[in-house]
C-alpha cells in the first residue's frame, strides 16, 4: 500500500521491565517495520526512562525514513505519538507508581515525553491502551455491554469498556483479594516470583476474577499481557460465571493502542488549533478607541 494512504502513528509501551515501540498502521492495527524493545532502566526514575524512550523513538523514525528512502518513497508522515504507562494518567500527570520508581507519582510525564521526542506525545494508562487495541482489532471487536480487559504482566492492569467506550484509569489490579493487593498474586510476574505451577497460579487468578465478576458482572473478560499466548495452560482452570477469553493481539496490544490514542488525540488537537486560528483570522480588527489617559503609576 502506498505510504500516503496509510494512517501512521508511533506507539510506545513503557513497562516495569521493558520499553517497546513500533510504527503502527492505525487503520489495520499492524506494526510497520521493526519493533524495538529495550530494558527499562534500573532504577526506573523518570529521567532515564524518558531519555531511553526518546532514543527508541529516534531510532524508529530513522529506521522508517531509511526504509522509505531505500524503496524510493518519501519519508512516512507520522501523525501522532502515544505512550502507554503503567499508572493512572490524569491530565498528563502519572499519579501512582506500583511497578516503577516512586518519583513518577505526581510527575508531569506527558510534558517530559513531549520534550524528549521533540514532538507532542500523548500519555495513557498502559492497560487502557491495550484495551483500546483489543476492542478495535482483537477479542473485543464488536462486543457491547461491559467488557473488562485485564493485562497480566509485571502488574495487573485493567481497561473497562461500556458499549465500546473506555472508562479510563481503573485499577482493578489493586483490589484487595484474600487480604492482599490482588496483583501481588495474579500478575504473570507473581507466578514466576513464587515459582508456582500454572494450575496453582490459576487458583489465585481465579479468586481475583471472581471478585471482579461479583462487582461488575461483565459481559466478557479478556485476558491479555505476555501470558495470553500461553492461555491454554491456565484458562481451563478458571471457573468464573461469565465468558473469559484470551486477548488476540497478545503483547502488541499496548503498542497498537498507544498509537491509536496518540493519533486520535493529536488529530483532535490539530483540529482545535485550526479552529482557533480560523476564528482569530475571521475576527474583525478592533475599532480604535479614544486615546487612553496615562496613569500616574505608568510613569513610575
Ligand atoms: C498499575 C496500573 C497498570 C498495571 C499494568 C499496575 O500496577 O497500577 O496502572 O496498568 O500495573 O502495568
Amino acid at each position: 500500500m502506498a505510504e500516503g494512504a496509510r494512517l501512521l502513528a508511533i506507539g510506545v509501551d513503557v513497562g516495569g521491565t521493558g520499553i517497546k515501540a513500533a510504527l503502527v498502521d492505525v487503520k489495520t492495527g499492524e506494526l510497520v517495520g521493526e519493533r524495538i524493545r529495550v530494558l527499562t532502566p534500573i532504577p526506573s526514575k523518570p529521567g532515564p526512562v524518558v531519555a531511553s524512550a526518546g532514543r527508541v523513538v529516534g531510532r524508529l523514525i530513522r529506521a522508517a525514513n531509511a526504509a522509505a528512502a531505500a524503496a524510493g518513497q518519501p519519508a512516512p508522515r507520522i501523525q501522532g505519538i502515544g505512550v502507554g504507562f503503567p499508572a493512572p494518567v490524569i491530565n498528563g500527570v502519572t499519579t501512582t507508581a506500583a511497578n516503577v520508581d516512586p518519583e513518577w507519582v505526581g510527575f508531569e510525564a506527558q510534558a517530559a515525553f513531549t520534550k524528549a521526542f521533540r514532538r507532542r506525545a500523548w500519555l495513557v494508562n498502559d492497560a487502557d491502551a491495550a484495551g483500546v487495541a483489543e476492542m478495535r482489532f482483537g477479542a473485543g471487536y464488536g462486543k457491547r455491554g461491559v467488557v473488562i480487559v485485564l493485562t497480566l504482566g509485571t502488574g495487573v492492569g485493567s481497561g473497562i469498556f461500556v458499549d465500546g467506550r473506555l472508562v479510563p484509569n481503573t485499577e482493578l489490579g489493586h483490589m484487595e483479594v484474600n487480604g492482599k493487593d490482588a496483583e501481588r498474586r495474579s500478575s504473570a510476574n507473581a507466578r514466576v516470583r513464587r515459582g508456582l505451577s500454572w494450575k496453582a497460579w490459576a487458583e489465585d487468578l481465579n479468586d481475583h476474577l471472581k471478585a471482579i465478576d461479583v462487582l461488575f458482572s461483565p459481559n466478557l473478560i479478556i485476558l491479555g499481557g505476555g501470558v495470553s499466548k500461553k492461555a491454554d495452560r491456565f484458562l481451563p482452570f478458571l471457573r468464573v460465571a461469565g465468558p473469559i477469553v484470551a486477548a488476540q493481539l497478545r503483547n502488541e496490544a499496548g503498542i497498537v493502542g498507544a498509537a491509536m490514542v496518540g493519533l486520535e488525540r493529536e488529530t483532535e488537537m490539530v483540529r482545535e488549533e485550526r479552529a482557533v486560528a480560523e476564528h482569530a483570522a475571521a475576527e474583525p480588527e478592533p475599532e480604535p478607541g479614544p486615546p487612553q489617559a496615562e496613569t500616574a503609576e505608568a510613569g513610575g
